[in-house]
């Protein structure tokens, strides 16, 4: 049995603790809030910004799981979520003489800066245009380099059940396909839980993952995929390319699945027909 903290316990922290749970482990939720945990799932209330708030950490925890978002979109929130938590509760777990086994730290592919498509995996290089990415790759940087070995998982865009903005966009005719072909690069919830809950059992796991299903895809075809499941009109292409700055790129996970780990929705047509 393990003992298992979730720092930054919410949308895939609590997918993630509530299995964990249910498997007999000893897991522990971490948030601002945490009323809202999952049965079974014991509640610790501090803030991963103030160091003064993490002396609450129980002792002997085995795993460790990094997994709190930015409250917005602004550096200094990127910085906080990503650079000032991990720092911050690295210190406090070596303050307090704990030495888990391992910490999984959630990054995203965001750190990836390639734009015209590439097929990009754990080896590519990462040189994200956007301090978010950027502020990501610290957060890596520092987990990486720790005191307790760390291992990173870059998850794509996380769906599942109250995460469906391509399924509410199809249906109520709001969507639109980009101007040229622009690839999304998505996971559902249930995967995340599952790729994190596999990097904890690994005896020797890799420093980095990247945690996107097996089919990343034109946007455009996912909506079209989704308006002829639903029985809804095929998006039109804008007219307009978006000024919006996003990356543009495939992402492999053969190593996830070279691990072991298999897929419960290997594409985004299986993890959306779970959902409509
Ligand atoms: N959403 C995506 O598509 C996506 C894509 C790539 C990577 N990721 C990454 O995947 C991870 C999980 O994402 P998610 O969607 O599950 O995030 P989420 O639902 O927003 O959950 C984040 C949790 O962190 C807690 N939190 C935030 N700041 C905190 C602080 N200072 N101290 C303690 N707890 C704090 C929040 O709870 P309180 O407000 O109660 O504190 C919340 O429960 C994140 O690292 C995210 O950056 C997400």
């Amino acid at each position: 049995m393990e003992r298992v903290l979730i720092a930054g316990c919410g949308y895939v922290g609590s997918a993630l603790a509530a299995r964990l749970a249910a498997e007999g482990h000893q897991v522990y939720g971490m948030r601002r809030n945490p009323a809202v945990l999952p049965p079974g799932v014991r509640p610790i209330a501090a803030d991963l910004r103030d160091p003064a708030t993490l002396g609450v950490l129980p002792a002997g925890l085995t795993t460790i799981f990094y997994t709190a978002a930015a409250d917005g979109g602004s550096d200094d929130e990127y910085r906080a979520a990503y650079v000032d938590g991990p720092r911050n509760l690295l210190a406090a777990l070596v303050a307090r003489g704990e030495r888990p086994r391992r910490v999984v730290f959630t990054s995203s592919t965001s750190v990836y800066g390639q734009g015209a498509g590439e097929w990009v995996d754990e080896d590519s290089p990462t040189e994200p245009e956007g301090f978010g990415g950027r502020r990501m790759l610290e957060g890596e940087g520092i987990v990486r380099g720790g005191p307790i070995p760390g291992v990173v998982l870059r998850l794509g865009g996380i769906y599942g059940r109250g995460r469906t903005s391509y399924i509410d966009r199809v249906r109520s005719g709001a969507a639109e396909c980009p101007a040229e072909t622009t690839y999304t690069n998505r996971i559902h919830r249930d995967d995340c839980a599952g790729a994190l809950r596999h990097l904890m059992l690994l005896d020797a796991p890799d420093p980095v993952y990247l945690g996107v299903d097996r089919a990343p895809a034109d946007t455009c075809e996912v909506m079209h995929w989704l308006a002829a499941t639903l029985g809804r009109p095929a998006p039109a292409r804008a007219t307009t390319a978006s000024t919006r700055r996003r990356g543009n790129k495939q992402c492999r996970s053969d190593r996830l699945v070279a691990s072991g780990y298999e897929f419960i929705y290997p594409t985004y047509r299986e993890g959306f027909a779970a959902l409509l």
